[in-house]
């Protein structure tokens, strides 16, 4: 299997922005260590506003120092810096030239046809035009282009924006990425289905009582007010990657795991959902959101979003889907819960077990990343009581502390896809048909948007997030878990 991808030219839109920082750069660096970066290879990172070349190795720098694995090889860290360039003054259809002409120098540096790889770190909005910008200047041609989500806002920015990016671009060139699509513990779950003879056949209706996908966070919004305010919850998690890791925990078997069979599962899954409800939708704004920099003081963008969805298909009917998500609460989780049904006959009650104790699998996405099953089991004694169990795989503990944490098995989430996307691989990728439905599921509560409650900083969300799930309850925290 290919591992150094072919020479590259990478531009970055939105490369001094907050994702570049936190995410992108630092990706770039780990992939160099790695040597997973092609053997030729510029970044050329571009935004509106202008700075030298060496000023963006620094600030390269201080994104890796302070989201990244940070530097303890400055020759290593010379080199890849090297390899960084940066040009400012803004793209679009009217104004391609400096990125135009930053590509040509890169390309006659590296010599070849090299890939061009866009990445468009940067507002939905303006997807478009840079995509037409990408096309009016003919950098089209051997290109990928990597998109942020969201992509689109609602169904008809959707279809208009799918539109001009299809007018440029053919579809093995567009690169819709999910992050949450690249987490280990995520695509462990093919695995853990489909290589094993032990959890599929429960994996359904008849075994699972419910399923949460919970997604708790205890950063704010930070610096990024101004895409906060215009995206919220919904769209900035929900729609997106509370969405895409259902699909993956729901979709049937595919005939096998290349791109499109896989993606054809994921889109039956979503086709299969009715649209979601605003009556079973609760959002959630945190207190002092209104007093961040940036954010208009009445505003009623939701930080906290939580909803019931059900999927209608022979395996799943019938089995409530509770996805949960918020900035500024009391933990930072990423986790999913399928919960057992209780036994027919209940023989323990008040024997260290309450009527709601049930035995739980839960998947880890972040942090240690693995997967733990929950059950009940007799307290050692003389008296036959119970207490809360568990099993744990952890890839820290199952992989990475045995190979000793070589470095091309510990690339995360955003360096997977990076990655993915130099060597041409669109598997972890979305696709159109995906996510299109994806809006429309959403679109009622677009159109009637639910009130917002307002929750403490540091909390669990609104109290009407208990509501909705109740008589079951959240499995986080799990000290009050079901
Ligand atoms: C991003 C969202 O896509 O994912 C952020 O825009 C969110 O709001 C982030 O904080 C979560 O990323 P991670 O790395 O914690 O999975």
């Amino acid at each position: 299997m290919q591992l150094v991808p072919d020479d590259a030219v990478i531009v970055v839109f939105g490369g001094n922005g907050d994702l570049a920082r936190r995410k992108l750069l630092p990706a770039f660096w780990d992939l160099h260590l790695a040597g997973l970066m092609p053997e030729r290879w510029v970044v050329i990172g571009t935004s509106r506003s202008d700075m030298p070349d060496e000023q963006y190795g620094d600030l390269a720098r201080a994104g890796i120092e302070e989201f990244g694995r940070g530097v303890d090889d400055e020759d290593a860290f010379a080199e890849f810096a090297s390899h960084l360039r940066y040009r400012g003054g803004g793209f679009g259809p009217d104004d391609p030239s400096r990125v135009r002409d930053a590509v040509a120098e890169a390309e006659a540096e590296i010599g070849g046809e090299p890939t061009r790889l866009f990445y468009l770190a940067v507002p939905p909005a303006t997807f478009g035009p840079i995509t037409e910008g990408i096309g009016t200047c003919g950098l089209d041609q051997r290109a990928r282009v990597v998109f942020e989500k969201p992509f689109g806002t609602d169904p008809d920015s959707f279809a208009a924006l799918d539109e001009t990016v299809r007018s440029v671009l053919a579809e093995e060139q567009i690169y819709r990425i999910d992050h949450f699509l690249g987490k280990e513990a995520l695509q462990n779950v093919l695995a853990l289905r489909f290589a094993n003879g032990m959890f599929e056949p429960v994996w359904n209706r008849q075994h699972i009582d419910h399923i949460q996908i919970d997604v708790p966070e205890t950063i704010g919004i930070g610096s990024r007010a101004a895409f906060y305010e215009e995206t919220g919850a919904m769209r900035d998690m929900v729609v997106s990657h509370l969405f895409q890791v259902l699909s993956v925990i729901a979709l049937e078997p595919p005939v096998s795991l290349d791109s499109d069979p896989l993606m054809d599962e994921k889109r039956k899954v979503f086709e299969s959902m009715a649209p979601v409800s605003p009556d079973d939708v609760v959002y959630g704004q945190y207190r002092s959101y209104r007093s961040s920099e940036g954010v208009a003081p009445d505003s009623d963008t939701e930080t906290f979003a939580a909803m019931k969805v059900e999927i209608d298909n022979w395996r799943w009917s019938g089995v409530p889907i509770y996805l949960r998500t918020g900035k500024a609460m009391a933990e930072k989780r990423q986790t999913v819960t399928l919960a057992f049904k209780r036994p027919p006959r209940q023989m323990f009650v008040g024997r260290g077990v309450d009527e709601r104790s049930r035995d739980h699998l839960t998947l880890e996405m972040a942090g240690d990343q693995g997967f733990a099953i929950s059950f009940l089991a007799k307290r050692p004694g003389p008296r036959l009581e119970l207490g809360p169990a568990s099993m744990r795989f952890s890839y820290e503990e199952s992989f990475f502390s045995r190979d000793g944490g070589d470095p091309v098995s510990r690339i995360d989430a955003y360096e997977r896809l990076l990655h993915d996307a130099l060597l041409g691989d669109r598997t972890l990728f979305t696709r159109a048909d995906g996510i299109g439905r994806t809006w429309e599921l959403v679109e009622p509560i677009l159109r009637h948007r639910p009130e917002v409650h307002l929750y403490h900083d540091g909390s669990w969300g609104p109290d009407a997030a208990d509501a909705l799930i109740a008589p079951r309850g959240w499995h986080l925290p799990e000290d009050h878990a079901h």
